[in-house]
């Protein structure tokens, strides 16, 4: 997870001399129009993807809880920035209204799910807050999975690429978060050793 996170924040990282040759072909004109909008949605979520995996690494608590507090505000601060920037790209995204639903509800739960994980660890409730940031990487790595669905459906299964693209503005998150909800619910096997109380030091 944390390799294929990384590789897709290397594959989003050609956008940054903003060279539209190098733009996904079928939105040139569209990113080109809106490059503030897609540069900052690929650069906040860029930093989530990067950072996200290693805030789940065990052994970092209490050893290393300022850095896990400073880098979980710097990934909350790239899920609230790419979240806004991509909540706006859904509008404009290719295979319309189909695709447009599905990244504006993935932007949406995206979003909420961050910010519950922020109140939770605010209350000191670190069971809740890692329950939904398990919830919230699993809607981060909704860019990975997206670019594994779209290849199989429209390289493997040979689905037309627009139908294939539709599909997958669904298809790269609902199963995560089912998965993610399992994870949850089965109770991980060091859940039980969380704290139930406010976090050593309080505050996030
Ligand atoms: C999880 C919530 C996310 C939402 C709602 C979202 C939404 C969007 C939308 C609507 C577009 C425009 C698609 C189109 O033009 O058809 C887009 C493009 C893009 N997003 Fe995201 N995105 C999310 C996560 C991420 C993450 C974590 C990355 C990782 C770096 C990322 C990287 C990109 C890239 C590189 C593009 C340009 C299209 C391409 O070349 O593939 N997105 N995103």
């Amino acid at each position: 997870m944390t390799l294929l996170a990384i590789l897709m924040a290397l594959l989003a990282a050609r956008y940054i001399p903003a060279n539209p040759d190098d733009y996904f072909p079928e939105q040139r004109t569209v990113y080109e129009d809106n490059t503030f909008a897609i540069l900052g949605h690929i650069f906040g979520a860029s930093v989530a993807m990067i950072l996200g995996p290693f805030q789940f690494l065990p052994g970092q608590r209490p050893r290393l809880i300022g850095l896990h507090r400073w880098m979980g505000r710097l990934y909350i601060t790239g899920v609230a920035v790419g979240s806004a920037f991509g909540f706006y790209m859904a509008w404009l995204a290719y295979g319309g209204i189909i695709s447009s639903l599905g990244f504006a509800t993935l932007a949406v739960l995206w979003f909420y799910t961050g910010a519950m994980a922020v109140r939770e660890v605010r209350r000191g409730r670190i069971r809740a807050h890692r329950d939904w940031m398990i919830r919230n990487f699993a809607l981060t790595f909704a860019a990975v999975t997206l670019r594994i669905w779209l290849i199989m459906l429209s390289e493997v299964a040979g689905i037309d690429f627009i139908n294939a693209y539709r599909t997958v503005a669904w298809l790269c998150w609902v199963p995560n978060l089912l998965i993610a909800q399992a994870m949850v619910r089965q109770q991980l096997p060091d859940r039980r050793t969380l704290p139930h109380g406010i976090f050593p030091g309080g505050g996030v």
